[in-house]
């Protein structure tokens, strides 16, 4: 039995010697150097090649490197009999919850602009009002367990926090919707609206010039979750309009994000790589050998996903 490391652009060597601290009876390899592919039974993957993992005929469980499993899942090729699972780790958590702390706190205190009034040597105290917290109302689209402790974080600074996901929640202290009809109610009291939904078909280019039309007037958008929810075209008239003030964005349609593209220069705009949370192998490999363990022993491996629906 080996395990398959397969992850180009990540630190495969790092991961390899986090797993065999964990458990150094191991066998692991890493893409392409595989020995003999039907040896392959768990794999750790992340942005794999795609049709890659088809060819591995045994294998029983992959391991996604991240939350997101959007990644393995838009292979064409992605062998749908084997489980998935993903990283839930209270670091990754941590991580996320303080940049969406981070961002939510620049949107409140209208930072965006006022970087803008230094770069134009503007001192103007008053040019933009500001809320008290619990006159701020925040939306989270996505309550799992990223925007869920975000929600959570948020409420406890006093903000008006509300929710949305596709089946019923009730979390103390947050408004929760759900479903498509919960879709427009969260959207028309989301002064700040923050992206926390998994890439699936259903939430492909749900941030688009239509819902943008259903927030308040000069709303934030801060998107941490994945780049294909983000209708790009429609951001920058959203902005020039003033229907928002600012978007935050940490992920793209195309990562790294093209030299060209406009969003690096747009004054609304805050870019960031991709490294809203990132998952820590020191944390992670622990519970990926506990993964395997369980399904040596015929066990559930925690943290699967349901392929069917995507996340
Ligand atoms: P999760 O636990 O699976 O939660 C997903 C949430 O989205 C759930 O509340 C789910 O509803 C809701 N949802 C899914 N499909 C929906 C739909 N069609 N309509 C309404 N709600 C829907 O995921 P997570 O761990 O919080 O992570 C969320 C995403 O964050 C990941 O998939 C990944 O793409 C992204 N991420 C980004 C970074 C970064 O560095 N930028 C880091 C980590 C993760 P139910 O609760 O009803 O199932
Ligand atoms: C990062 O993007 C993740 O899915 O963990």
């Amino acid at each position: 039995m080996s395990v398959l490391i397969i992850a180009p652009g990540l630190k495969s060597e790092w991961w390899a010697s986090e797993l065999s601290r964990h458990d150094p009876d191991l066998e692991v390899c890493i893409w392409p150097d595989i020995g003999d592919p039907n040896a392959v039974e768990y794999a750790l993957a992340w942005k794999p090649p795609p049709g890659a993992l088809a060819t591995f005929t045994n294998l029983k469980v992959v391991f996604s490197l991240g939350a997101g499993v959007d990644h393995l899942l838009t292979d064409p090729n992605f062998p749908t009999r084997v489980v998935v699972s993903r990283v839930v780790d209270p670091y990754l958590t941590a991580g996320m919850r303080e940049y969406v702390l981070l961002h939510v706190l620049r949107a409140h205190k209208n930072q965006p602009a006022l970087d803008q009034q230094q770069r134009d040597h503007i001192w103007d105290d008053r040019a933009h009002e500001l809320r008290q917290a619990d006159e701020q109302t925040i939306g989270i689209l996505g309550l799992g367990e990223l925007g869920h402790n975000c929600a959570v974080a948020l409420a406890a600074l006093g903000f008006d926090v509300a929710g949305w996901s596709r089946t019923a929640k009730d979390i103390a202290g947050i408004t929760c919707f759900d479903d498509r009809g919960g879709l427009d109610a969260i959207l028309g009291r989301s002064r700040i609206l923050v992206c926390l939904l998994p890439l699936t078909p259903e939430t492909e280019g749900i941030l688009n010039a239509d819902l943008f039309s259903k927030l308040p007037k000069g709303a934030h958008l801060i998107n941490a979750a994945r780049g294909g929810h983000l209708v790009e075209e429609n951001l920058i008239p959203a902005l020039e309009s003033g229907r928002l003030a600012h978007a935050t964005l940490d992920v793209f349609r195309s990562e790294p994000l093209p030299d060209a593209h406009p969003f690096w220069d747009h004054p609304q705009i805050t870019v960031t790589p991709h490294n809203a949370s990132i998952t820590d192998p020191r944390s992670v490999a622990r519970q990926i050998v506990d993964g395997m363990a369980c399904s040596a022993r015929g066990e559930a491996v925690p943290n699967t996903v349901d392929v069917k629906l995507g996340y």
